[in-house]
């Protein structure tokens, strides 16, 4: 400790020197001694598993409102020994943005968060450390019918979101957030600030989808901003075993990834307790078929009549609204609720401890397999483990793999993400909801994605694979075993481009690219 606390000072020693205003500095600065030190870190975490006293706490957490700041933070902390964790939103499923084994300080870019839209030209910059709520509010503010196709939840961050790809109810429309960006700021290893001629197509193509934490610091990103109709309709429409769950689901497999590329229909999947006077308390599945429609419902109904027309879709179970009111539905606000709760960057519910892991299925699973699913969610576990499927194909299938680091394209019908949560502490209770996770995902082998199996950066999972501990160099072989699972063939010029960049391999954490110095 006493190392560390040497470091510690020769680290805000080094930034005042470095920073035109010291009197600033003070200002974006908090130790573990400063009263706000717990509430700034806790803040942002979104998963109650990287909260408990036994989470490596970072030494110091710096909070830039300027670009000089995290230039000074990047050469301060390579010069003094610290890693660094960059953060925009804190969404990481694995605290990956807050959190080492190693000294470490965080970069936490919540007071860089400006967005400038520009809806002439339909172009708009956004910060790192803005939410996506605050992008579409921004956005809407300007225009009612320019959109942007990033993801569900308001309170996840640009920075995270969109290096890891990003997508939401117009995937299938406009694909994500990540094909959608046509410049950026990046600060390098050298604390060199670049827009995309000086960083090159090689860099800028890697932020978009590899995962920006290894290359850099993303500060803002330039983005395209998509024409979306002034009035859109949504739908949810549930329906339990008892209702005929299973086979609805069975055919949404053939029908939702070729539907009309303005719709987009996703499936939500929980285990609900439900009582009835013949059978007393049961415990059954239910899947909401969760819907937007980038049009009227005049348009949607026949649509549905005639390729899905089992799912029984009336006009009576659809609401016609704007875009930005579409954004609130489905992050689950009431109608009415004013726009500005977008600006909120506390979440809608309280906090809970999860975990999740994604999935990636290219032919439908027999609705044997799907009635394997519904035994595992009888478990006690399961209580309120959710599975979210979401339809690829439209646009999805246009791009090619290798266009940015984000492989997932042609051939997959849908994606899942598997997740499950609970509310109370201890190792125990934690253990057996992720034992039961892991047992699921066992169980889905046989029916998903092989060779690799594929999965999600933004819904990070370390029990695909890590990187070597304790700062470690490790080889390429070693970091295909989860890289290829993320990117596939783009694993490859991910690790050129990073070892271009970052040679020393400074920004690591246990999922991030390697570098192959020159001397391997
Ligand atoms: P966070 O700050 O934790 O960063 C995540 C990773 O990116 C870390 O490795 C971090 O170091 C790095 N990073 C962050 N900012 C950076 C920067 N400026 N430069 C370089 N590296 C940076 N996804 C999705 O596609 N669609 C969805 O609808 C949702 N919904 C959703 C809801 C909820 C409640 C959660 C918790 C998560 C999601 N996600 C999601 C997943 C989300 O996209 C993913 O967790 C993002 O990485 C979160 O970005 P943040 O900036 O919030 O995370």
């Amino acid at each position: 400790w006493a190392a560390s606390a040497h470091n510690h000072e020769s680290f805000l020693h080094c930034l005042s020197h470095h920073s035109p205003n010291t009197s600033s500095i003070s200002k974006i600065i908090y130790t573990p001694t400063n009263p706000s030190y717990s509430s700034v870190l806790n803040f942002s975490i979104h998963n109650l598993r990287f909260t408990s006293p036994k989470t490596p706490k970072p030494h110091i957490i710096v909070t830039p409102f300027l670009v000089s700041q995290i230039q000074a933070s990047i050469i301060c902390a390579k010069k003094t020994g610290f890693q660094i964790r960059t953060r925009s939103g804190g969404h990481d499923y694995e605290g990956l943005s807050y959190v080492s084994d190693v000294s470490f300080v965080v970069v936490d870019l919540i007071n860089l968060r400006s967005i400038s839209v520009d809806a002439e030209n339909n172009v708009a910059w956004v910060q790192s450390g803005a939410t996506i709520g605050e992008l579409y509010y921004r956005i809407a503010e300007k225009s009612k019918t320019l959109g942007f196709p990033a993801g569900v939840c308001p309170t996840v961050g640009v920075g995270g979101h969109f290096s890891g790809g990003g997508y939401g109810l117009m995937l299938r429309k406009f694909g994500l957030a990540a094909d959608n960006v046509i410049d950026a700021y990046f600060i390098d290893v050298n604390g060199k600030l670049h827009d995309r001629k000086s960083m090159g197509e090689d860099v800028f193509w890697a932020i978009r989808g590899g995962g920006g934490a290894s290359f850099g610091i993303v500060l803002a990103w330039k983005i395209k901003l998509l024409p979306v109709p002034s009035i859109v309709t949504v739908f949810t429409i549930t329906r339990t075993l008892e209702q005929n769950a299973t086979d609805l689901i069975h055919r949404w497999q053939y029908v939702s990834s070729k539907q009309d590329d303005k719709l987009f229909i996703r499936i939500i999947l929980t285990g609900i307790n439900t009582t009835n006077s013949q059978h007393g308390n049961k415990r059954t599945i239910e899947a909401a078929f969760n819907s937007l429609f980038l049009g009227k419902i005049e348009e949607l109904v026949p649509i549905m009549e005639k390729t899905f027309p089992e799912l029984g879709l009336t006009k009576e179970d659809c609401i016609e609204m704007s875009w930005i009111e579409s954004v609130l539905y489905f992050a689950g606000f009431s109608r009415g609720q004013p726009l500005n709760v977008l600006l909120d960057r506390r979440p809608l519910t309280p906090k809970r401890f999860f975990k999740a892991k994604s999935d990636y299925v290219n032919e439908p699973i027999p609705k044997a397999g799907l009635e394997g699913i519904w035994e595992l969610f009888d478990e006690e576990e399961a209580e309120a483990a959710v599975l979210i499927l979401s339809p690829y194909g439209g646009i999805m299938d246009k791009i090619s793999e290798s266009e940015i680091p984000f492989p997932h394209r042609a051939g997959n019908l849908y994606k899942i993400q598997h997740l499950v949560y609970w509310d109370e502490e201890g190792e125990d209770i934690a253990k057996r909801h992720i034992n039961w996770i892991r047992k699921l995902y066992s169980y889905m082998a046989p029916f998903v994605s092989k060779n690799p199996r594929a999965a999600y950066i933004n819904y990070r999972d370390l029990d695909i694979g890590t990187n070597e501990k304790n700062g470690r160099n490790t080889s390429y072989n070693e970091a295909s075993v989860w890289g290829v699972k993320y990117f596939k063939g783009n694993f490859k010029r991910l690790v050129s481009v990073k070892t271009k960049v970052d040679p020393s391999n400074f920004f690591k954490n246990e999922q991030s690219i390697p570098s192959l110095k020159p001397w391997w």
